[in-house]
């Protein structure tokens, strides 16, 4: 895919965000197209789920603009923020399910936050989406009887289930066995070309399975994107920083602070 010639639907400028004496974004230029699996890479620490939060508006810049979907969240106050956040989907390292509410009250749960549909119409989406994740038929389950990798398909289920236009993906396979991450990043990849419309961002650190996921590929490293491209662009890159992160050494010209 050509990433230069789609639209963005995410666009920082200039973003700075300094924690007490940190600056962890320092100035950061990043732009993420729409309808397409975008992976963002870096080292632990290095911004990535506070990159994530300011798509959201769960953390505000000390300078720059986040625009998504055509609108400047920057200043956004908390009520416009809640009806903005409709447009997203999440999933988390930890699926956090509620342990003590069922498959279906687990998936339905989003549905009752954003929605006004009854309960049978609740029901139909949630029957479906269980569908669509490999899952059909578990709503009367709890939580507790399901494997691992189940529980992150009921969770990957729960962020889809009402119809997100963008989905986030803060380090959906980190510790996972690979049977179970493999598993995932093929769901990413499915649930993304069932919905052409849907906009993907995955964070890892684990860039090897990632790439191969995803359609751009953006690296931050000291605030800034150190390189934004295909995951060819990633392979073939000669950059001393990028080389080093795919070899997953300490030594090299990378600095860890
Ligand atoms: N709310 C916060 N308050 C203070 N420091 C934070 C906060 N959130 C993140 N940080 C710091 O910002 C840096 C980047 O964090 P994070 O984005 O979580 O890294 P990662 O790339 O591993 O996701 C870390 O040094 C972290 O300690
Ligand atoms: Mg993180």
């Amino acid at each position: 895919m050509n990433a230069a010639n789609d639209k963005i639907i995410i666009k920082f400028d200039k973003v700075t965000k300094i924690f007490g004496t940190f600056k962890v974004l320092d100035e950061l230029d990043l732009e993420i197209p729409e309808g397409r699996i975008t992976l963002i890479l870096g080292k632990s620490g290095e911004g990535k789920s506070v990159t994530i939060k300011h798509i959201m508006g769960l953390l505000k810049p000390n300078s720059g603009t986040v625009t998504v979907d055509g609108e400047d969240i920057t200043h956004f106050d908390e009520k416009q923020l809640r009806e903005f956040r409709k447009k997203f989907g999440m999933l988390f390292q930890q699926a956090a399910l509620f342990d003590s509410l069922s498959v279906k009250e687990n998936v339905m749960f989003p549905l009752r936050e954003h929605t006004k549909l009854s309960e049978a119409e609740m029901e139909t989406q949630v029957a479906k989406i269980l569908e669509d994740v490999g899952l059909p038929g578990l709503q009367e389950k709890m939580p507790s009887e399901l494997s691992t990798g189940e529980k992150k398909r009921v969770g990957l289920a729960r962020a889809l289930v009402h119809k997100p236009k963008i989905i986030l993906y803060d380090e959906p396979t980190t510790g996972m066995d690979p049977l179970v991450s493999d598993m995932i990043d093929k769901l990413i990849v499915e649930v993304s070309q069932r919905d052409k419309d849907l906009t993907s961002v995955v964070i890892s650190h684990d860039l090897k399975a990632a790439l191969d996921i995803a359609d751009h590929v953006v690296m931050l490293y000291k605030g800034r994107v150190q390189l934004a491209g295909t995951p060819d662009d990633f392979r073939k890159s000669s950059d001393p920083i990028i080389r080093q992160f795919f070899a997953g050494k300490v030594d090299g010209p990378m600095e860890f602070f």
